[in-house]
């Protein structure tokens, strides 16, 4: 091999590797990076008690969370606010569902960070339900 092939054939493997490495540093969040407040899944709890602890005690969300995982988390989001509390769905803002699943997530021994979680543009739907 002539050493300019060889120089190209270095490069090609050296650009390859870092395109490789552009892929994984965009690997998706997952619930296991801290994303949501201690203070935030205290108001989901007071929420959760209101309104969902009729139905649902606090031992039913980590096995279903474990049945979600790899789903988005917007999904999640959006089947519990279209069909959850189910003697009236779809009653509770908005906020106030992030906040229960803030709490769901604190019941699934999730960690939690700094940020509260928020549902802003495609953030929750690009976030994978992942369990400890
Ligand atoms: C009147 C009773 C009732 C209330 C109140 C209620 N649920 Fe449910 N929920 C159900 C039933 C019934 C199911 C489906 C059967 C099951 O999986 O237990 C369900 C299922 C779920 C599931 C699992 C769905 C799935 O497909 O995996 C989640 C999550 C959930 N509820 C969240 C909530 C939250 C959050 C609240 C409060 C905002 C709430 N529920 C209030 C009755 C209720």
């Amino acid at each position: 091999m002539t050493s300019a092939r060889y120089t190209l054939v270095k490069l090609s493997a050296a650009i390859l590797t870092m395109l490789v490495g552009i892929g994984s540093s965009a690997e998706p969040r997952t619930t296991i990076d801290a994303v949501y407040s201690k203070q935030q899944a205290r108001g989901g709890e007071r929420l959760y008690q209101v309104h969902c602890l009729v139905c649902h005690d606090k031992k039913y969300f980590q096995p279903v969370l474990e049945v979600w995982s790899g789903q988005s988390v917007g999904t999640l989001l959006q089947m519990m606010s279209a069909t959850m509390p189910e003697s009236d769905p779809g009653s509770l803002r908005d906020k106030e569902y992030v906040d229960i699943l803030a709490y769901i997530f604190s019941l699934s021994k999730l960690p939690a960070g700094e940020e509260p979680l928020e549902n802003r543009g495609t953030k929750l739907d690009e976030m994978v339900i992942a369990t400890p």
